[in-house]
This record gives structure tokens, sequence and C-alpha cells, in this order.
């Protein structure tokens, strides 16, 4: 029976759900494009794919038992009676958009980046949405170390650009499917002992998926955790060496990093490497002060982590500071659960509404909206059709431009003008919408000029370069 919802309700965004503001969507932007840049830079390219996919792409590839196939997913059935799904991941979509359009062809290995709305059916909690925004980044066909530091390395220059300063990448390795099978035996044998003081969700997990046992939140289990087998403990040689050279690559690149060995991720098509990132919290002031001594410890410990030669588990920072920024991992068996041919795969994704959040926490200077060179201000209706005019013109020749058409009072006009830092006002009154001129004033000094309309865009660049550069020689001449 479908919901019936209040006359209030109605104008609400769904649960989970939000609007992201002017302000905030310039962070967005701004993060969008920083990490669009860094990608390029690095040579993944740029692909868009659906929001909807087949869901019989996922219980396969993510695990019939993971959170996300059991109770996440967004599913329907259309009219024409397909079974899809809301994305709720993209690692999966990459994989299929490689078989789809026969990128086996392509010179390897095929880098592909994305970003966009995910969805999720979870509780909404702080940072955690219905509909979220994640950043992607996959290397699809190549089985190398070098191929998962690549994707670490460019994971945390996004941070490094984004103004992150202490930021740390967990890592450790699951083994491939042989070694792997050593290490689940060890660790049912382990849970099973602890089996009373499981949650109720894990003693589920010890039955169909027991390495998510590793990866519960509740404080019990958390607890239970630190005594569990570690993973590097059970992996072959060649999984070994694999994780090793990850590690050289990290140190050769200085990313800081600490081996989590017990570090496992939420989705069943992990194997060999996994990470995950976490940023140090920006704090309030008052939390801030709280935990000023607490802090100054994380500093320490996670420098520590990085400089010494121990990088395990007992040097972790404080969890509670840190926040988790993204995660990723290798996937060399994803494709054969599709059916497909062999395909060595690792990638990453970095959640965008914890970034934005923590980006406007530090004030990171991204979205300081540039102040416009000119301000156009108009005074009655001819001024106001003269001024659209030229408005458009300024704007293709790459003036960066602004004005307040609604307004009509001349002090308002100029009020708004010094608001927003514009070095010039071009003023239009009727006057000079008749006589074919303009008034050019310095928004600094106040000192006014009268031009001829058709020698506007000289007048402008000749006055820029001079407020620009003051001590240059011809200020004498401008007219
Ligand atoms: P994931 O850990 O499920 O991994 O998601 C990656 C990141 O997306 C998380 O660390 C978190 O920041 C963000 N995220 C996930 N769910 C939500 C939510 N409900 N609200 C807000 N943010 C969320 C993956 O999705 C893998 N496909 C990553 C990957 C790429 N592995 C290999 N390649």
């Amino acid at each position: 029976m479908p919901k019936k919802l209040s006359k209030k309700d109605f104008l609400k965004t769904p649960k989970g759900t939000r609007d992201i503001m002017p302000h905030d969507a310039l962070i967005w932007r701004a993060i969008e494009s920083k990490v669009g840049e860094i990608a390029s830079a690095y040579g993944f390219k740029f692909i868009r794919t659906p929001h909807i996919e087949h869901a019989e792409l996922f219980a396969p590839t993510l695990g019939e038992a993971s959170d996300i196939v059991e109770k996440q997913m967004y599913a329907f059935k259309t009219g024409g009676g397909d079974n899809l799904v809301l994305r709720p991941e993209w690692t999966v979509p990459a994989v299929r958009a490689y078989f789809e359009h026969g990128m086996h062809s392509w010179p390897q290995p095929v880098m592909l980046y994305t970003y966009g709305s995910f969805f999720r059916h979870e509780n909404p909690q702080k940072g955690r949405f219905r509909e979220f925004g994640q950043f992607d980044l996959e290397v699809l066909g190549d089985e190398s170390g070098a191929a998962d530091a690549l994707v670490v390395r460019v994971f945390s220059i996004i941070f490094q650009e984004l103004g992150f300063k202490n930021f740390i990448v967990h890592i450790n390795t699951l083994g491939d499917k042989e070694c792997r099978g050593e290490y689940r035996k060890e660790l049912v044998a382990y849970y099973r002992r602890k089996i009373n003081s499981l949650c109720k969700d894990c003693r589920n997990r010890l039955k169909t998926n027991p390495l998510r046992l590793l990866d519960c939140k509740e404080p019990s289990c958390q607890e239970l955790k630190e005594g569990a087998p570690k993973t590097i403990d059970f992996v072959c040689q060649s999984c070994r060496a694999h994780f090793k050279n990850v590690l050289e690559f990290l140190d050769e690149l200085a990313v800081p990093y600490f081996i989590d060995p017990r570090l496992v991720r939420g989705l069943d098509y992990y194997s060999r490497t996994v990470f995950e990132v976490f940023a140090e919290r920006v704090q309030t002031k008052k939390e801030n002060q709280e935990d000023k001594e607490k802090a100054e410890n994380i500093k320490d410990a996670s420098k520590t982590a990085v400089d010494s030669n121990d990088k395990t588990a007992e040097n972790k920072p404080e969890e509670a500071s840190l926040i988790a920024l993204g995660g990723g991992g290798r996937y060399d068996y994803l494709a054969e659960s599709l059916g497909q041919k062999k395909l060595f795969g690792v990638g990453v994704a970095i959640g965008l509404d914890r970034l934005a959040e923590e980006l406007k926490n530090r004030s990171a200077g991204l979205t300081r909206e540039k102040k416009p060179d000119i301000y156009m201000v108009q005074l009655g209706p001819q001024a106001k059709k003269k001024t659209l005019a030229m408005f458009e013109s300024l704007r293709k020749a790459k003036f960066n431009v602004a004005q307040s058409l609604a307004k009509d009072s001349l002090r308002a006009q100029l009020q708004s003008a010094d608001k927003a830092g514009a070095a010039l006002a071009l003023i239009i009154g009727q006057k000079e919408a008749l006589d074919g001129t303009i008034i050019i004033r310095d928004m600094s000094t106040g000192a006014q000029e009268t031009v001829l309309q058709e020698k506007i865009l000289d007048n402008l660049k000749k006055k820029l370069k001079i407020l620009a550069n003051p001590q240059a020689p011809g200020k004498a001449e401008v007219k």
C-alpha cells in the first residue's frame, strides 16, 4: 500500500536526499573540476554511464550477502519486464561498459573515471545519504602492483590538492581465491569461539560471509576484531609479493599509509589489495578545545606510522578523529563472476558528500567567487536595452562582468558593484544611451570618464591593465 504523504511532506525531498543549494553546489563543482583535472593529467578518461543498470549485474559481483544487495538497492520492474536498479556503485558498471564496448581491443590498461549520483537505501545519518555523490577511478586490464599504487597515488594527490594535510591510507591484502580459503577457515574458527558475544547480524555473517565480521560497527564486535587472525599471516607467496610491490611503490611516492591487517571492505568482489583513506576531522571550536590534547597524540601516532618501518595497526591513529573519505581495491575476479573473460582491475571511489562537507568546514577557498572586473550600471529603459547587448559583447571578450538589471537606482547599483568588489563600473543613463557614449568609473577612486561605446573594449583593456599593474608606464595615455 503506497504511503500517503501529508501536505507538509509533499514539498520535501524524499528521506535521505537533499537539494544541494547554490553555495554548496559551487563546492561540488570545484571538487569535480579538481578531481577531473588530476585524473585526466594521469591519463584517466572520463566516461558517463546510465543511472539505471540491470539488477542481474550486482548480486553475483557485490555478493548476495552484501548489505547493498540484501537491503540497499533501489530495484524496480519496468512495464516491459526488465529488472532494473538505480546504480549503487560504479565498479560493476565500469566492467560492464568495458565488455559492452570491446575495450579489450583498446591499448591496455583502460583507465576510466566518472562522477555522479549513486543510490543506496540506507538509514540516513551524518554524511550518509540515499542519493550520494561519488568520484570513481578504475584501471582495467593491469595486474601489477604499480596500478594499485597509481590509484592510491592519484587519490592522495586529490586530497593534497584539496588542502588536506593530514590524511592516511589504511591498506591491507585479502589474498586471492586460493589463499583466502585458509584465512576464512581460521577466521570462522576464531569467531565460533566467541559466538555468544557477537551481534545478531554477525552471527548470520558467520554463515554467509565471515569476512564481513571484521567490518561490523557494533562496539562488542569491534572489540573482538582486535584478536581476530590477520590476513597477512595467511596469504600465499605471490599475493605477499604483490602486496610488497604495492607498498614499495607507495614508499617511493611518499604516500602516507599504514598496514591494517584486518581491513576488509563491504563488497565481495575484492581480492588482494584493499584500502581506505581517512582524513583528520575538522573539529568545531568546542570540540577543538576539549580534544586538543587528544588531537596532538593522533598527529604523533600517524606520524610514527608513516615514519617508522613498523606500519602496522598497532600504530593506528585514533579512529574517532578520522573520517573515511573513500576506499577501493583490486577486483581480479569480478569479470568472471559476470561470466566474462578474466579482467584484472583496481579502483577507488571517493564519497563527495563528506568531502564537500569537510571542505566547507575547512574553508579551503575552493569556492571563492572571482571578483568581477566590470559592473554594468543602467539608468532607464533605453539604457537597460543597451546594457544587455553590451553585457554579451563584454562576456564574449572574456571580461568577468556582473550586473543587477533588476535594480533601478544608481546608488543601489553602485553599492552592489562595490559589494561585489568590481574594479570598474560602466554606467549608461538615458543621455549616454542616446549619444552612444558610456561612463567608466574607477570603483576605488570614484574617478569617472566618458568614452564612446564603440571604443569600450580597448578602453577597458587598457584601464584594467593599469589597475592590475599601476607602476607600469602609459598611465597618462589612457583616454
Ligand atoms: P564503497 O566503500 O561502497 O566503495 O563507497 C565508496 C565511498 O562512497 C565511501 O567511502 C563513502 O565515502 C561513499 N559512500 C558510500 N555510500 C554512501 C552513502 N550512502 N552516503 C554518502 N556516501 C557514501 C565502492 O563503492 C567501490 N565501488 C569503490 C571501488 C572502486 N572499488 C574499486 N573501485
